[in-house]
């Protein structure tokens, strides 16, 4: 069978998990035929890095490069506020579509994208790759072999450490222009797996959520402004000094800005309250400065509950400035308790490397073989990704306004 080819356009740090999937491990069934970017020192760092060197297009010559290299489907890994532009041009020129999250940024461009894939019966999948966690699976299975019950309600805590979570005051994601929020480009990966955990779509959001830690008064009301602590060092590692340090100089991209200089526009402390169409109830918060990196969930069933507890990095030591600074410890932990039962550990392997196993996991079932097994409903869709983002959307409309948020007013899906 004739091998897809494909096209990766934004060719930052996390392209490099989908270049080499597709490049490299997947060689049999995929073929990379083009990168395509702002910035043409990236790309040629990742052309370095391939057997073979692919052709390198500038971001305008985008639709000639789908043609020129007959590209079957284009991977999106660019900057979130330009996921819609290539998302929707691919479509319209008869392409499959793989993209990163959040698939957008905003309402009116998710009506693009929602339109685009209808008036072409168009293919997108975005990347959820947290569904492929083993944890995250077994969570899902437990949940829908009826382990609680009906779920009645939801507890789901976010902790995003000072290492980690500063990273998005550092970068392009500090200007909500460019990343919709943390709301939005952090939190869709965990609106959507509730979305998949729960079995059911998001109603209604009331959301509070505000810049506590981050930016340039909180740093001076905390005493953090100059905290060599929150610092980075890109220097240290060589694939991300020649990405983005010696990249610098064709589009002054800078990574390691200080998370308390001025042009923070996101927030950093979020509370969310859902109510899905199946009457379950969520209570969400995400941390964006916390000493300790992982997560909580609780779900309260008809039958019982089930609670599961991951620790990604124990503690934050400030003196370690590379980017993947060694994460220090972690562990996960899953229990169901039956009414009326003693509670029963749930063996759960905690794996490290790329999001806990879940990369890889999702790039062998995205670029191996077609037809393979899906029986939990990993994959995810425009629809999925369009959902995930309504929690969001819902939840920042209703910070502004004060009031609860139905998501139908944003937009009707059918
Ligand atoms: N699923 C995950 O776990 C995960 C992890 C990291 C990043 N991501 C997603 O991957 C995407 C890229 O993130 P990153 O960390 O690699 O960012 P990055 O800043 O390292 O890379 C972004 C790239 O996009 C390019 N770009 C900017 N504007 C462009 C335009 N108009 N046209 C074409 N290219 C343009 C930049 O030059 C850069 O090379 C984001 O959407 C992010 O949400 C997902």
């Amino acid at each position: 069978m004739a091998r897809r080819r494909y096209a990766v356009v934004g060719t930052g740090s996390r392209a490099q998990r989908h270049v080499h999937a597709i490049a490299v491990e997947h060689a049999d069934t995929c073929e990379l035929v083009a990168l395509c970017d702002v910035n043409r020192t990236r790309m040629n760092v990742h052309n370095e890095r391939l057997a073979e060197p692919v052709p390198t297009y500038d971001a305008a010559d985008f639709l000639g490069m789908l043609d020129e290299q007959r590209v079957d489907v284009v991977v999106v890994t660019t900057v979130d506020r330009h996921h819609d532009a290539y998302i929707v041009a691919a479509l319209d020129a008869g392409r499959d579509v793989v993209t990163e999250k959040p698939m957008t940024t905003d309402v009116p461009s998710a009506r693009k994208i929602l339109d685009a894939v209808h008036r072409n019966d168009g293919n997108v999948t975005v990347t959820f790759n947290y569904r492929y966690n083993p944890i995250h699976e077994k969570v899902r299975a437990l949940l829908a072999d009826g382990a609680v019950g009906e779920i009645g309600s939801v507890h789901f805590e976010w902790l995003l450490d000072t290492r980690h979570g500063a990273d998005y005051f550092r970068r392009w994601h500090r200007d909500k222009a460019n990343s919709g929020g943390l709301m939005v480009h952090k939190a869709t990966h965990h609106f959507d797996l509730l979305n998949w955990w729960v079995g059911s779509v998001p109603e209604t959001v009331y959301a509070h959520g505000r810049l506590f830690f981050y930016g340039e008064e909180n740093g001076k009301r905390h005493g953090y402004t100059h905290d060599k602590r929150f610092d980075i060092d890109l220097e240290q590692d060589d694939w991300l000094k020649k990405l983005y340090v010696d990249a610098r100089h064709e589009d002054g991209y800078r990574r390691d800005q200080n998370p308390f200089e001025p042009g923070v526009s996101i927030e950093d402390d979020m509370s969310v309250l859902v109510r899905y169409a199946s009457g379950a109830n969520l209570t969400y918060h995400l941390t964006a400065y916390s000493p300790w990196e992982g997560y909580r969930l609780m779900v309260n069933g008809s039958k019982g509950r089930l609670e599961l507890e991951v620790v990604e990095n124990s503690w934050v030591s400030g003196q370690d400035l590379s980017v993947d600074a060694g994460r220090e410890q972690g562990w996960a932990k899953l229990s169901v308790q039956r009414l009326f039962e003693q509670r029963v550990d749930v063996p759960v392997e905690y794996d490290r490397a790329g999001h806990g196993g879940a990369d890889r996991r999702m790039v062998d079932a995205l670029y191996g073989p077609t037809g393979q097994e899906d029986p939990l409903g990993r994959k995810a869709t425009h629809r999925d990704g369009v959902l995930s983002l309504l929690t969001g959307f819902a939840a920042g409309r209703s910070v502004e306004t004060g009031r609860p948020v139905r998501v139908a007013e944003l937009l009707d899906l059918p």
